[in-house]
């Protein structure tokens, strides 16, 4: 399975009637097994570009080619739940194939035992981020989009998801992208790094992450975001002499 994501512009109409640049030429692949992370300032058009890869929104220039038979885990900004159904409704509506015993093993990762019967409205914004992330992996999605699913959490709960996001890419070949505003999520979880400008998003830079997964330790992170920093300071230092010269 590989997805192509081909878009040459993307504008939305102002309610003063101009119109708004958000995205600009914006290409890559991503294969079967591959984690992508888009990193870039916010409002740059990072959840515009997942939702137009989600294909909720068709008003863009270029194409996405998703695997047709593709089934899609995704967990928004903000977490979306149907308000008048509990927690565990919640995911079955939209796992009705997920198992009893599948359903009790991600309530338990995600620490939502307590909360199964609880409405959205009585959860806070980490929880029901948390429901969200449930309701994705049950769904053992083929592609699994996540904007920001870490956002909200304490450090300790967002480590331990992390790892579980980590372990459901390694269990299942799926196809996962992954906005965060968070270099460490970036390097731990990522294969390939996406570096967005700022609106309209194209991509600065492409890097690629040449450890495997499970062997980035604290040392390999701490190498890989010092090798990034230097990289980034070099693309400064030749933009300013490129400023100095001209
Ligand atoms: N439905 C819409 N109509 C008009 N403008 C929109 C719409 N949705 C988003 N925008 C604009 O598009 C730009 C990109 O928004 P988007 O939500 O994609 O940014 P983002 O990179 O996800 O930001 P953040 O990191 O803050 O989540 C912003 O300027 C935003 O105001
Ligand atoms: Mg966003």
């Amino acid at each position: 399975m590989r997805l192509e994501v081909e878009i040459t512009g993307k504008t939305f109409k102002s309610a003063a009637g101009g119109t708004h640049e958000v995205l600009a030429p914006v290409r890559f692949t991503l294969q079967s097994g591959e984690v992508g992370v888009l990193i870039g300032p916010s409002g740059c058009g990072k959840s515009t570009l997942l939702r137009i890869i989600l294909g909720l929104d068709h008003e863009f220039q270029g194409r996405i080619i998703r695997p047709p038979e593709a089934r899609i885990g995704m967990v928004f900004q903000e977490p979306r739940l149907l308000p008048w159904r509990s927690v565990e409704q919640n995911v079955r509506l939209a796992a009705p194939d997920v198992t009893d015993k599948k359903l009790a093993e991600l309530f338990r990762i995600l620490e939502l035992e307590a909360h199964r019967s609880h409405f959205p409205g009585e959860l806070s914004l980490g929880l029901a981020r948390r429901v969200a992330l449930a309701r994705a992996f049950a769904v053992e999605p083929d592609l699994l989009v996540l904007d920001e699913p870490l956002a909200s959490l304490d450090d300790a709960l967002a480590g331990r998801l992390r790892d579980e996001i980590a372990t459901l890419v390694a269990r299942r070949p799926v196809m996962t992208l992954l906005v965060t505003h968070s270099l460490d999520d970036a390097v731990r979880l990522g294969d390939r790094l996406f570096f967005l400008s700022p609106r309209p998003a194209h991509i600065l830079a492409e890097v690629p992450i040449g450890i495997p997964r499970e062997a980035r330790d604290d040392a390999a992170i701490a190498a890989i975001k010092a090798g990034l920093a230097r990289q980034a300071q070099g693309e400064q230092g030749a933009e300013r002499s490129g400023r100095d010269v001209s």
